[in-house]
C-alpha cells in the first residue's frame, strides 16, 4: 500500500466537492491512463507538482523526460532494496523467459519454488521451515490470518495501533485508521487493537485465550517508523506462547535486509511462528511474496492428502517470480546489502540528527538500517504556531505534503507515513551511496531551514490547499 494514498489522497478524499484540475487534452499513454485507469491519481500528482515522466531508473537514480535526476528515498515503499533495475536480476528473468519452462502449469512440482523456499527458510532460521508463495503483502497477511486460525482453532486476531498490513478485507481488519476502512462494509469480526510497544496490554488480551495470533510489524512503517522498545517483541512472543496464540511478523517492508538483518526479527531474541515477506522479494520487477511458517503451522493447514491445496493461488509459485526471488537473494547477499543498510542507515541518522538539531519542529530522527524517519512536531514560537495550526486544521497531511513537494523540487523522492502524517520516511534502495545520503541531508536541511524562517513554506501550503481542496 502506498503512503501516497492516505496522505495526499486523504486530502483529496476529504474534499467537499472534488476540484477538477486541468488535464491535458492530447491522447498520449498518460491520457489513456487518466481516461481508463485512475484520473484522480493523475490529478493528485499534478496538484503536488510530482507528475513527471520517468525515462530511466537505475540504482537510486531516477531520470525524467525533462532532464532531471531524482534520488529515490522512497524505494516504492521498500520494494527496491537491490536498487532499480538491477542488471543481475533482469538477466536472470530474461534467461527464465528464454527457457520456455513450465512457468505456470499448476500441475507439477515447481522446482524453483523449492529452491527459493529453502533459501528463505535458511536465511530466516528458527522454526520457519515451510513457505507459501503469493503475489502481494496483503495476500500474505490473508494467508497468515487463515493459517493462524487453522493452527489454533481460534478466530480472534490482535494487531497494533498504527499498523499497516494491506487493503484486502482481512488485512484491513487489522488496521484501525478509518480513512482506509470507510465505505467498505463490515470487516472481520474478532479483531482487536493494542498500543504498539505495550506488552502488558497485549498480555491482558491474550489471557482471554480467544486469540489465534498477534500480528505485528517489527518496526512500524506507516505508523511513523516506530522502533519497538527493548524487550517488547520478546515479551510479546512469551505472552503468545503462554496463551496459545501465534506470533506473526509482517516483514513486508522490514524484510530482505531493509533494517540491516535479513529479518528485522533478527535484531531480537525471538522465533516467530509465521513471517510475511513481500515487496523487495523479487527485485522490484515481478510481484512476489512469501509466508514462512513452522512445520506445526504447515501441518495444521495442509496436513493430509485431502488438504494438499487447502490454500493456494493461481500465480503462487510461478517461474518468473521464483527466479526473480532467487536472483534478488543472490544480489543482496553478494553485494552485502544488509551490512550496507546498517552502516549507511547509521550514517544517515547521524548526519540528519546533527544537521537538524536546534530546529524546534524537528522532534526526532529515528529508524533501523535504511528504514528511517524524521518526526516533526508543533512549534512553540507564535509566528510558526499560527500557520502550523491553521494548516493542520485544513488537513493533517498538508504540512508533510509540502515538505515532500519541496524535496521533490530539489530532486528527492520521499513520502510521509500514511498512518502518521508528521513523519517523513526515508528509505532509499540499499545500494545508496554516501554522497547521495549527503545530498539528501543538505536537501532536507534546506527545507527545514525554510519552514522555520520563511513565509514561503506556508504560502506553498496555501497554494496546495487551494489546488487540492478548492478552498
Ligand atoms: C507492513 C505491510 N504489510 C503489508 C502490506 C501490503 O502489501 P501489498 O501492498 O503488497 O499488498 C504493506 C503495504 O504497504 C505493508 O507496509
Amino acid at each position: 500500500m502506498h503512503a501516497w494514498e492516505t496522505s495526499p489522497l486523504a486530502a483529496a478524499s476529504y474534499m467537499p466537492e472534488p476540484l477538477i484540475l486541468p488535464l491535458t487534452a492530447t491522447c498520449t499513454p498518460a491520457t489513456l491512463y487518466q481516461d481508463h485507469v485512475n484520473p484522480q491519481w493523475v490529478r493528485l500528482l499534478n496538484a503536488l507538482d510530482m507528475n513527471v515522466r520517468y525515462t530511466r531508473c537505475q540504482g537510486t537514480e531516477l531520470y525524467t523526460e525533462d532532464g532531471r535526476r531524482i534520488l529515490d528515498f522512497l524505494s516504492g515503499y521498500c520494494v527496491h532494496n537491490a536498487g532499480h533495475n538491477h542488471p543481475g536480476i533482469i538477466s536472470a528473468i530474461k534467461e527464465e523467459l528464454d527457457r520456455c519452462g513450465p512457468a505456470m502449469l499448476q500441475s507439477h512440482v515447481p522446482e524453483l519454488a523449492g529452491e527459493l523456499a529453502e533459501k528463505l527458510c535458511t536465511l530466516a532460521g528458527g522454526r520457519l521451515k515451510k513457505a507459501f508463495f503469493c503475489c502481494s503483502g496483503t495476500e500474505g497477511v490473508e494467508a497468515a490470518i487463515k493459517f493462524s486460525r487453522a493452527t489454533t482453532g481460534r478466530n480472534g486476531l490482535i494487531y497494533a495501533g498504527g499498523a499497516s498490513h494491506g487493503l484486502t478485507c482481512g488485512a484491513l481488519s487489522l488496521m484501525s485508521n478509518p480513512f482506509w476502512r470507510e465505505g467498505f462494509g463490515p470487516l472481520l469480526a474478532d479483531t482487536e487493537e493494542v498500543p504498539f510497544g505495550d506488552a502488558a496490554a497485549l498480555e491482558e488480551k491474550l489471557a482471554t485465550k480467544r486469540f489465534a495470533a498477534f500480528i505485528v510489524e517489527p518496526v512500524q512503517t506507516e505508523g511513523g517508523i516506530r522502533v519497538p522498545p527493548t524487550g517488547y517483541l520478546e515479551a510479546a512472543q512469551n505472552a503468545c506462547r503462554r496463551h496459545g496464540a501465534l506470533l506473526v511478523l509482517d516483514e513486508a517492508q522490514t524484510g530482505l535486509y531493509r533494517t540491516g538483518a535479513f529479518l528485522a526479527a533478527h535484531h531480537h531474541h525471538i522465533d516467530p511462528d509465521i513471517v510475511v515477506l513481500a515487496k523487495a522479494l523479487s527485485g522490484g520487477l515481478i510481484p512476489c511474496a512469501a509466508v514462512l511458517m513452522s512445520d506445526h503451522v504447515y501441518n495444521a493447514v495442509y496436513g493430509s492428502l485431502k488438504r494438499a491445496i487447502a490454500h493456494t493461488s493461481t500465480f503462487s509459485e510461478n517461474g518468473l517470480s521464483m527466479r526473480a526471488g532467487l536472483a534478488t537473494l543472490e544480489v543482496v547477499e553478494r553485494e552485502r546489502l544488509g551490512q550496507r543498510a546498517a552502516e549507511m542507515g547509521e550514517y544517515m541518522r547521524e548526519r540528519l540528527s546533527s544537521r537538524l538539531s536546534g530546529y524546534e519542529m524537528v522532534k526526532e530522527v529515528r529508524g533501523s538500517g535504511l528504514l528511517n524517519g524524521i518526526e516533526f512536531g508543533a512549534p512553540q514560537k507564535l509566528s510558526l504556531r499560527v500557520p502550523f495550526e491553521a494548516f493542520l486544521k485544513i488537513h493533517p497531511a498538508m504540512f508533510g505534503q509540502v515538505l515532500v513537494m519541496r524535496l521533490f523540487r530539489l530532486g528527492f523522492l520521499t513520502q510521509i507515513c500514511s498512518n502518521q502524517f508528521m513523519t517523513l520516511r526515508l528509505c532509499p534502495p540499499l545500494v545508496v551511496e554516501e554522497g547521495q545520503v549527503d545530498e539528501l541531508v543538505d536537501g532536507v536541511a534546506s527545507v527545514v531551514e525554510l519552514m522555520h524562517s520563511s513565509n514561503s513554506y506556508w504560502t506553498e501550503a496555501l497554494g496546495l490547499a487551494r489546488r487540492v481542496l478548492g478552498i
